[in-house]
């Protein structure tokens, strides 16, 4: 608490009236230009804002574009808002603001692969935080883009691609990022968090079948703009908050057709995406829509994209309905013959897990755990992902704050049983983990 207050006596004698205008309590920390990363926010520039690129003293960096315009700004200094923004992995010295060493997330920037091998682990609480602010901003710019399209007709490609490729790099950086998007639906704007959600796992799909950058790139486009021809569907349809009637079903069928027209009119569309938009629901045995086209006639990335946009339907809470558990999900489509590609499907299981992050397990010592992040571990099995422990069956009783990397060697617990989250609903399963 005392170095708190000296960290913000400090940062008040700096500049009074930028760390007091924010309207809440800034976390201001001075970090070296090579740190900077999309998802953080600039909270105090060293030198004349005016004189760089975004004449405006504190925002949020969006792009690597962005970092790259503020490295080569000629600041004498940047300080960073950690209460707004994501944060360096070094946790702040007890002293006050110091320029934290970090060389983790400068490989992170360059080389979001690595950064897992190279960098200190950050504590689940943290990222599935910092995640979540990356994963709502991601929504809310989705929102733009539809309801730009609604009265336009026009995407914002440019906007498009920092956004996939701002969520691209928070995927790396925090594994939980898709428990994140689980848990920041709400009931008006589903379309979006789906957009944002099938964008991520289109990501996390392409990337365990070995995509390079770019490939990775078109595949989070394709998730989400795939269903763009939404913007044309009248919201009272699109939030309805029940069952679709025959003749409403009639007309949201042809979403994939007005989302292709809209796309195919913007010269930059990748033909990868429009395939993903127009030949997202036809199924790989012919009886999908809108053409009942077949096998692998279907365009790749419109067969993943269709693994994808189910697995997060089914997934999703609907007013009318209470969504799947995860690992019941992929239970449950690998029954479904002919709907999905089986080799892209079984490589969309390999990809995710057979328990996907947000599966709800039973553990030999009797709790129930969720799933948070695949292993640590590389070599791991699939089967011992790491999981945060929520409540013993035995003394029924809540348990916070216990997180297992099932694959370590001293780790003496393991899965047995995914469970029915039906069976648990009295239960409050986001208290356990926020
Ligand atoms: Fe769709
Ligand atoms: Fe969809």
């Amino acid at each position: 608490m005392v170095s708190e207050c000296l960290f913000l006596r400090l940062s008040v004698s700096i500049d009074a009236d930028e760390v007091w205008s924010f309207g809440g309590a800034p976390m201001l920390k001075k970090i070296k230009f090579e740190q900077l990363i999309p998802g953080m926010y600039v909270g105090r520039m060293e030198g004349s804002w005016l004189k760089n690129p975004f004449w405006r003293p504190r925002f949020l960096i969006r792009s690597s574009e962005e970092v790259q315009a503020l490295r080569t700004a000629g600041l004498k200094g940047i300080w960073i808002d950690t209460a707004r923004g994501l944060d360096v992995a070094e946790p702040a010295h007890a002293d006050g603001p110091r320029e934290a060493v970090q060389p983790s997330t400068t490989v992170a920037a360059a080389d979001p692969g690595r950064r897992e091998s190279s960098s200190l682990p950050m504590p689940f609480e943290r990222e599935l935080e910092e995640a979540s602010k990356v994963c709502l901003h991601a929504k809310d710019v989705v929102a733009d883009i539809f309801s730009n399209a609604r009265i336009t007709e026009t995407v914002d490609m440019r906007t498009a691609t920092q956004i996939v490729s701002d969520m691209s790099l928070t995927l790396t950086r925090h594994p939980s990022a898709l428990l994140s998007v689980a848990r920041m639906r709400s009931v008006d704007d589903y379309t979006y968090v789906h957009s944002v959600a099938v964008a991520c796992l289109m990501m996390a799909f392409a990337r365990g079948v070995g995509f390079d950058e770019e490939q990775i790139g078109r595949c989070g486009m394709a998730g989400l703009l795939h269903d763009l021809g939404k913007a044309r569907i009248s919201l009272e349809i699109l939030n309805k908050p029940a069952e679709l009637s025959e003749a409403e079903w009639i007309y949201m069928r042809e979403h994939p057709a007005m989302g292709y027209e809209m796309l195919h009119s913007q010269d930059a569309t990748d033909a990868g995406v429009l395939d993903a938009c127009l030949r997202h629901h036809e199924k790989f045995d012919g009886s999908g829509y809108p053409d009942r086209m077949k096998g692998e006639d279907i365009p790749m990335l419109a067969r993943m994209v269709s693994i994808c946009d189910v697995y997060d339907a089914v997934t999703s809470d609907r007013i009318y309905k209470k969504g799947w558990d995860p690992a019941d999900a992929l239970h449950r489509m690998a029954g479904w013959t002919g709907h999905f590609d089986p080799v892209l499907f079984k490589a969309f299981v390999r990809t995710i897990g057979v328990y996907p992050i947000g599966s709800l397990v039973r553990l030999a010592s009797q709790r129930l755990a969720i799933v948070i992040k695949r292993p640590q571990l590389a070599s791991a099995s699939a089967v011992n992902p790491c999981v945060r422990v929520v409540y013993s069956i035995r003394t029924r009783s809540y348990a916070h704050g216990i997180t297992l990397d099932l694959a370590q060697n001293d780790c003496d617990d393991h899965i047995v049983a995914r469970e029915d989250r039906a069976a648990w609903a009295h239960l409050d399963m986001d208290a356990f983990i926020s």
